[in-house]
């Protein structure tokens, strides 16, 4: 599939856009409801994730990415979060801001660059907490994959870096207008870091739900991280909402690490470790390859028993991340040879779909919605 094609309906208005999607959504409920413990998959249910918005179509992590996936049938939309020198909560993939914003080409910001160790790793950039929400706003977002996106590069300069509160705001607008509920699925990033740094994520989460009127069970929020500490201490301090335990490829979550502690995410995707994050999360978040692994030769494997398993300790399985170009596929499922180019990505998220996830985190939220369709139907 061609991008062009899949978001055709864009080409004409983005009103149409919102209206072609609809079919899809109108049997959806109005508030999307995790569900655990199936005993067989439920595709129908599967919930929809707008990976840092509509990423496969603009720049990640800027308004325009968030509402377009909303409007191609997202039920969540994913904000990563990091943190300003004022204390601001706002949405870049990572601290360092030189790969997805101009910064570079801003010569008064030229002495910021920096080097940092980051979670064990030295890293050179441009950092978010080195500025003032004010700083941040006089920069402009641009495609971090310019060479397989190239035609998200028509938009490089025109997008600002959003707060949270401005991805909370349009939820609400959004939710509104389009008549159902899209939900907000904010992931602190490098929790650890930011505590060191004396910028602590998490109540200030904590006081922006509240103040949002989201700190509910109910509220369509669930907040996810790849350390498993600040989870848990969020709930200490007082957090309602849906809770997601990340789970990587490979290595450790970082504040297990700076403790001393041996375990592994693949320790942690065990059913005895599963039991355990079940005490304070909703479901587990893990990469792809935990649920079906590829061959060595890269082809698509068998699934594992991790849906099962968290299945059997009360967890959702919300894997990530789903993209339909070639060069992220699995080999068996690429067409042609560009790397850019859609191969069978319906085909991968139906495999996946079968295997009894409940949600996935996707960069194009409308061939997701097809994929559930589909899933469906089967
Ligand atoms: O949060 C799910 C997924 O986004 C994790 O990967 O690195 O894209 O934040 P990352
Ligand atoms: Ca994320």
């Amino acid at each position: 599939m061609n991008r062009r094609t899949a978001i055709a309906g864009l080409a004409l208005s983005p009103f149409t856009a919102a209206i072609a999607t609809a079919p899809a959504q109108a049997a959806r409920p109005a508030a999307p409801v995790v569900s655990a413990r199936r005993s067989k998959p439920n595709p129908a249910g599967t919930l929809v994730i707008g990976h840092r918005g509509a990423s496969g179509y603009r720049p990640e992590h800027t308004l325009a990415s968030y509402e377009l996936a909303a409007r191609l049938g997202a039920d969540f939309m994913e904000p990563d979060v990091v943190i300003t020198k004022d204390g601001v909560l706002v949405c870049r993939h990572e601290p360092e801001i030189g790969g997805t914003t101009d910064v570079a080409a801003h010569p008064e910001f030229a002495d910021r660059r920096v080097t940092k160790q980051l979670d064990g790793f030295t890293v050179t950039g441009w950092w978010a907490e080195d500025f003032t929400l004010a700083e941040l706003n006089t920069l402009r977002a641009v495609e971090r994959l310019p060479a397989i996106r190239q035609e998200n590069t028509l938009y490089d300069g025109r997008f600002t870096i959003p707060t949270l509160q401005q991805v909370l705001d349009l939820r609400k607008d959004l939710s509104r207008r389009f008549g159902r509920e899209i939900g907000v699925y904010p992931e602190t990033k490098h929790p650890t870091y930011f505590q060191q740094a004396g910028l602590a994520l998490e109540p200030r989460l904590l006081a922006m739900l509240r103040r949002n009127g989201l700190n509910r069970g109910d509220a369509p929020v669930i907040v996810q991280s790849f350390e498993t500490t600040n989870l848990q201490r969020l709930r200490e301090i007082g957090l309602r909402t849906r809770v997601v335990q990340l789970l990587g490829a490979s290595g450790a979550p970082y504040d297990l690490v700076s403790a001393g502690d041996p375990r592994s995410y693949s320790d942690l995707a065990t059913p005895p470790e599963l039991s355990r994050i079940a005490r304070y999360a909703d479901g587990i978040g893990p990469d792809k390859s935990r649920v079906i692994p590829r061959r060595a030769d890269g082809s698509l494997d068998n699934p594992t028993d991790l849906v099962d398993d968290a299945h059997g300790a009360g967890l959702v399985v919300h894997p990530y991340t789903f993209r339909a170009e070639n060069t992220f596929l699995p080999t068996d499922l690429r067409r042609g040879t560009a790397d850019a180019d859609f191969g069978r990505a319906i085909d991968e998220q139906v495999t996946f779909l079968q295997a009894g996830i409940d949600g996935l985190f996707t960069d194009q939220p409308d061939i997701s919605v097809i994929a559930r369709s589909d899933a469906a139907a089967a």
